[in-house]
């Protein structure tokens, strides 16, 4: 699923007159376990996928940004002395990056880039962090500097929240900078220390499903989310000091507090808390080749997403649903912000072929839309390629 550098290289060529000088990579991501966790200072579990966006670039002796989108055959031109105003929506990733890299006193460099993709976009998956980490290092790499790979994830996810305007955790920008082939990374958000866990070589696969049922309301939602979270976390601050974040807060405190606090802000926190216990405990199930508790847990992680943190629809609770029927699933969740897009499915080897036909002849049947389904190769995170 990687594209070919060879073939871009040309159609760099014919847009900007010269040969490209470097090319950077940067993965999108499918999360195993650990939804909605990540802006709760708590543990996410995702990998790198081997869809990613390619950007093939040369400096430019000027400060004018040319970029060109081979998804959208579109170009789009700005100045780094005017970076604050807003442009086409693909545009604001690169741009974004920059505008948050400038005052941070890193010298930006004009250049003309290529930006190609193959993360399915509005899927889940996403595109949106592997383009700011992509875009981050293009402009180290036309610059002439290097920033640290956490810092990379930081600049990126920044520019989601300061530039395209949604309040994201760390989790989608740290996986494309420092995802590791085969494994998948136990992420503490908190503390951004992280351990790479290997994934089973054999005998299970990790099966992604895109229901094609674009991603709506994301951005108002997923703020709302946010809120509702600190609502929980603020009335429980106010008599536990020690308490900075959901992350803090046992189950047992929780119902302690319940009563004090409204409805969702309740529900939103007992998600929170609980999927923060289930990813501990998937960690240590993995490590010990006990995949089918995994699996029990990514089924847990769903019904709650779905029951208490209300970010399912009903295409992915049909694809969810319809995957858990097939003999040699071991578990099926939603995966991402939600409202649309992917399920990941933890699914025995022999029975991934079985599982794509029946969950997608079920799905169609259902929903009337065309599933796409991926068997996930965990990859590296954003690398130069030349
Ligand atoms: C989006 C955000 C992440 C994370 C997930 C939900 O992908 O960008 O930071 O919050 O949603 O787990």
């Amino acid at each position: 699923m990687t594209m070919n550098i060879q073939n871009l290289k040309p159609v760099y060529e014919s847009k900007f007159g010269v040969p490209a000088e470097f090319a950077v990579r940067a993965p999108g991501r499918v999360n195993l376990i650990g939804e909605h966790t990540d802006y709760n200072d708590g543990y996410v579990f995702p990998c790198a996928l081997d869809f990613n966006v390619t950007i093939l670039g040369s400096p430019r002796n000027d400060n004018t940004v040319r970029a060109y989108s081979v998804t959208f055959d579109e170009m789009c031109e700005f100045s780094l002395n005017n970076l604050s105003v807003r442009d086409k929506a693909w545009c604001n990733y690169v741009k974004g990056v920059g505008y948050v890299l400038q005052p941070e006193g890193y010298h930006l460099k004009g250049m003309d880039i290529l930006i190609a993709g193959n993360v399915p976009l509005g899927s889940g998956l996403s595109s949106s962090a592997a383009m700011e980490v992509a875009s981050c290092l293009a402009y180290e790499t036309a610059g002439g500097f290097d920033i640290d790979p956490v810092k990379r994830a930081l600049i990126g996810q920044r520019a989601e929240r300061e530039y395209v305007g949604v309040q994201c955790g760390i989790m989608d920008q740290f996986i494309s900078s420092l995802g590791r082939k085969s494994h998948a990374l136990f992420i503490d958000t908190r503390t951004l220390g992280y351990e790479a866990v290997p994934l089973p070589e054999s005998g299970v696969s990790i099966v992604i499903g895109n229901t094609n049922k674009p991603r709506q309301l994301v951005g108002s939602e997923y703020n709302d989310r946010r809120n509702e979270c600190y609502r929980a976390r603020d009335v429980i601050r106010k008599d536990l000091p020690r308490v900075k974040e959901l992350r803090d807060v046992t189950s047992e405190e929780l119902e302690r507090y319940a009563p004090q606090m409204d409805e969702k802000a309740y529900k939103r926190a007992r998600h929170v808390i609980s999927e923060d216990e289930r990813v501990l405990e998937s960690i240590s199930a993995l490590k010990s080749g006990d995949v089918k508790r995994f699996g029990e847990l990514m089924n847990q992680s769903h019904d709650s997403l779905r029951d208490d943190y209300k970010v399912s629809c009903r295409e992915l609770d049909v694809m969810v649903e319809a995957a858990r029927k097939v003999k040699g699933t071991l578990g099926s969740r939603m995966t991402g912000a939600g409202f649309g897009g992917c399920t990941v499915s933890l699914v025995k080897d022999e029975s991934v072929e079985r599982f794509q036909k029946e969950v997608g002849e079920e799905y169609v049947k259902l929903t009337n839309l065309k599933p796409d389904f991926f068997v996930c190769k965990a990859s590296d995170g954003a690398r130069r390629i030349f």
